[in-house]
Order: structure tokens, then C-alpha cells, then sequence
């Protein structure tokens, strides 16, 4: 038996699965990040640890048997994230996330220092960044720089809860803007870019790897097993490209989770930092991946469901879905927390244009559908580069549970689009892979491979057609009120 725990942003997710990759047991915790200021996106780390613990103490009193099982455990966690820590390891201030837009200026100025860097870290420097938020932090909190002794990112903060190692793994330091992905260590470029101390970081090592072990007082606690190996585990994108085997050339997914993201794999390390593709280590030894991408996913209807009082995402997705008859009269945009790819953005802002006194609000959920549908297909645009297309690509997260959706975006994508029976619990299902591989020495070949297809969903052509003139729409409506940005978010 395999735990997999997933420290999401909306949620810390937990998976058991047995010998024979089925999933015994399943379990989340919500969590309730903040934006305490205009750009700014930050979580208590010692929440996700209360949120960690009670999942698995849920999870000791309902499943106790297979719990007595665990033979590892995988973390994946939210990409990105700076969580600081003092010399006792307590936080020195709250962690700064993903989708945190405070280090623009920062940003810029690593990216002056040209392309070289760049190509060596599989990215232009973008805020939402570790490295480009420790650069703001000394800037602007320079007591709390001075005070922090260790530089964390989120499911390493809990893995030192767990086993008190510090440790992480390159998909994770991929995404902090601070490894040669090429090599898969430091980059001293970077940390000197960004005036990290290499003191400051934990040991980093592949994503398979086997780290300390579960500390004994928590294995009674939580009646597991003593000795329980945690392996290094994945970033959350990486992670659920394990999940769902998405491992070689011509693999590839869009994943719908609170962020949004369309993914391919490979062997070999591609940046491509002009377009805004993330060319990042993957959660093999000799794999990497090319992703767009998204901060808004799922979030833009989720946020929707708050705005109209309707608490039933589900049930606005049928309202959407019964009303439907081709592409919605209005426009909108899902740039809820600013845009990465293919804008890098922070600014950026949701919106939704052409209403009448006669919309419904079943018109403005479709609207909302096929601007996330729309900016996939600006995603998939700058990881293909005008070259052929995939023919299909997996389709993971929590929004792949609604059909009516995948068939917007696989019309919108002209990409069929393949669900698999585990789709919607992506990363904590590949951090519970990562356990086993730790945990057995397996050859990842018998084990990081697709789950069963639950089923295909294919591009509708005259869906397809209809759509094709809208994405134009869709990104001139952005062009069109990006002068408004700085003063909606208060930066003008
Ligand atoms: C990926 C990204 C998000 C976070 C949160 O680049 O920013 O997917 O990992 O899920």
C-alpha cells in the first residue's frame, strides 16, 4: 500500500493505492489561501500541516487496515511556493504562492540578465516565481531574509513535519527558478541572480528518491507502519504527469485544476524561454517536460459559483450544458490571478463583455467554460509552435469530471481528449507511484504507465469551425482592456 498526499492550493488531497495501482481510499482537507493585498497570494504553511494531520487522522480512524499497510509515502504539493523558516524552523512569515504577482520588477531585472540564464533555468524569470519573491523579500522584508535559515517549497515544508529532513526534489526546484535543468543541481547563476544563499537550501535530489523516513511518533499516531520510506516526490504538474504515465515523447495532457496547465513530455531538456514555455526536469531521472502555463482553471468557475449563490458547480454545469446550442454570444476572459503563459501578466483580469438585460446565467457560465477552453488553445498554440498538433492528450484535474466541458475544450483544442479512471486525482495518484519506485526499485516502465481509459472525447468538427474565429475574439478582447489592468488592480 502506497499514501499519496497532495498539498494542493485549495486542498491537501490524499490517496491510498494497493499493490495493484487500485485506489483503496481517498480523502482532502480544504485549505484557504488569502490575498491580503491587490497581487498578492499567501497560506499559512502550519495550516497545510493542521490540514495534513487531520487528513490522515480521518484517514487512521475510516481505513486502518490498509494504513497498517503503508509501505511509502509520496509528496507532491502547489509548484513555486517560498516558505521561509528561522532557526527553529518555524515560518518567519506567511508562504508567498504560485499565483502571488508582488515581484514584478524582480522578475524584470532577472530576465535583463539575459536569454543564457534563461536556457539554463527553462524559463524567463516570471513573478509568480521562489526566485524572483526572495529577490522582493530582501527588498521588502529584509528582517525576515535576515531571520530565515532555510528556503522551503510547499510539500517540502511538510516532509520536514513528517520526517524532520529537509529535503526536495528537481521537479520542485524546477519550478523555483533556481536549477540548471539540463544538470538537474543548483544553478549558481541563479541563486546568485536571485542572492540565495546555497546554505538556505535543502538537499535536492530526483523525484523517485527515497528520503528520511516517517518520525516514529506520527506512525503510531496515525498506525502506520514504522520505518515508512517518503520518497522525494514531485511538484504538482509533474506529479500528475506520473499519475497518469505521461512520461515519453508525444505524452501529453491539460490538466484543470485550480490552475490550468497543457504539458508535454520528453527526454530531453527544450527551452524555449521566448514563448513562455516552462522547460522543466520531469519526475524520471532522464525525462523533462514543455508546459504552458494557466493561473485560472477551474478557479473562474468555482469563483462564479460564489459570485451567483449557486454553491453546485455541478449543477451550473448542467444549467450550461441544457441551454447549450454553439458558441456563446458573449466574451469573457479567466485571468483571475493575472496569466503566465502566454501573457506573463500579472496584472491581467477576468472579465465578461456583451450582456443584455436578457443573459442568463447559464450564458455567462458557458462564457466562462470556453474562455478557459480558449486559453488552453493559447497554450497548446505556444508549446506546438505552429507545428503539428498531438493527436490526443490526457485530460486531468477536477474539471475533467464534466464531459460538457471536455468537449468545449477538445473542439476548441481540435485535440481528442483521453479521461482515465483516476483523471481527477492526478498528483497525490503519482506522488503514490513515486512511494513505490522509492519504496521497490522498480523499473518505472512496469509502473508510470496510463491508468484504465474511462473514455475519449473527440473534437466536434462543426464545433471546431464555429469556435475557430472566436479565439481570435478572445485574444483581441485582452489586447483590447489591457490599459485598464493598472487600474483595476490599483497600480496606476
Ligand atoms: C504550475 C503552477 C501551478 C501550481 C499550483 O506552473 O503554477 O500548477 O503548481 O497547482
Amino acid at each position: 500500500m502506497y499514501l499519496g498526499i497532495d498539498i494542493g492550493t485549495s486542498a491537501v488531497k490524499f490517496i491510498l493505492v494497493d499493490a495493484a495501482q487500485e485506489v483503496v481510499a481517498s480523502a482532502e482537507e480544504p485549505l484557504a489561501p488569502v490575498q491580503p493585498r491587490p497581487l498578492w497570494s499567501e497560506d499559512d504553511p502550519e495550516k497545510w500541516w493542521q490540514a495534513v494531520a487531520t487528513g490522515l487522522d480521518r484517514l487512521a480512524r475510516d481505513h486502518a487496515k490498509p494504513m497498517s499497510g503503508v509501505r511509502g509515502i509520496g509528496l507532491s504539493g502547489q509548484m513555486h511556493s517560498a516558505v521561509l523558516l528561522d532557526a527553529a524552523d518555524q515560518p518567519v512569515r506567511p508562504a508567498i504562492l504560485w499565483n502571488d504577482g508582488r515581484s514584478t520588477r524582480e522578475a524584470a531585472e532577472l530576465a535583463a540578465l539575459g536569454i543564457g540564464l534563461q536556457r539554463e533555468t527553462g524559463v524567463l524569470p516570471m513573478p509568480g516565481f521562489t526566485g524572483p519573491k526572495f529577490l522582493w523579500l530582501k527588498r521588502h522584508e529584509p528582517d525576515a531574509v535576515k531571520r530565515t535559515r532555510t528556503l522551503l517549497i510547499a510539500k517540502d515544508f511538510i516532509r520536514l513535519k513528517l520526517s524532520g529532513e529537509k529535503l526536495t526534489d528537481v521537479t520542485d526546484a524546477a519550478g523555483a527558478w533556481l536549477i540548471d535543468q539540463d544538470k538537474r543541481q543548483w544553478s549558481q547563476a541563479a541563486l546568485a541572480a536571485c542572492g540565495i544563499d546555497a546554505q538556505l537550501l535543502p538537499r535536492l535530489v530526483e523525484s523517485r528518491s527515497a528520503g528520511a523516513p516517517l518520525k516514529d511518533d506520527l506512525a503510531r499516531r496515525w498506525g502506520l507502519p514504522v520505518n515508512v520510506v517518503i520518497a522525494a516526490g514531485a511538484g504538482d504538474v509533474a506529479a500528475g504527469g506520473i499519475g497518469v504515465g505521461v512520461v515519453n515523447p508525444g505524452d501529453g495532457f491539460v490538466s484543470l485544476g485550480t490552475s490550468a496547465q497543457v504539458f508535454l513530455a520528453d527526454t530531453k531538456h527544450l527551452p524555449d524561454p521566448e514563448r513562455l514555455v516552462h522547460a522543466f526536469c520531469h519526475g524520471l531521472p532522464d525525462r523533462w517536460f514543455r508546459m504552458a502555463a494557466l493561473l485560472n482553471g477551474a478557479s473562474p468557475l468555482a469563483a462564479f459559483a460564489r459570485w451567483s449563490g449557486e454553491a453546485d458547480i455541478a449543477a451550473l454545469l448542467q444549467e450550461a450544458e441544457a441551454s447549450f446550442t454553439g458558441p456563446s454570444y458573449l466574451l469573457a476572459l479567466p485571468y483571475l490571478y493575472g496569466e503566465r503563459t502566454p501573457l506573463n501578466d500579472p496584472l491581467a483580469r477576468a472579465a465578461l463583455v456583451g450582456m443584455t438585460n436578457s443573459t442568463t446565467r447559464a450564458d455567462l457560465v458557458q462564457a466562462i467554460l470556453e474562455s478557459v477552453a480558449f486559453s488552453l488553445a493559447d497554450g497548446l498554440d505556444v508549446l506546438t509552435g505552429g507545428s503539428a498538433k498531438p493527436q490526443s492528450l490526457a485530460l486531468i484535474g477536477g474539471g475533467a469530471r464534466s464531459a460538457f466541458w471536455a468537449k468545449l475544450i477538445a473542439s476548441i483544442l481540435e485535440v481528442s481528449l483521453v479521461r482515465y479512471d483516476a483523471s481527477d486525482r492526478g498528483p497525490a495518484y503519482g506522488a503514490a507511484r513515486l512511494a513505490r519506485l522509492a519504496v521497490t526499485g522498480e523499473e518505472a516502465r512496469a509502473v508510470v504507465i496510463p491508468p484504465p481509459v474511462k473514455d475519449v472525447i473527440a473534437p466536434d468538427p462543426a464545433l471546431s469551425e464555429a469556435y475557430r474565429p472566436r479565439i481570435e475574439a478572445f485574444r483581441s478582447l485582452y489586447r483590447a482592456l489591457k490599459p485598464v489592468w493598472p487600474l483595476v488592480t490599483g497600480q496606476a
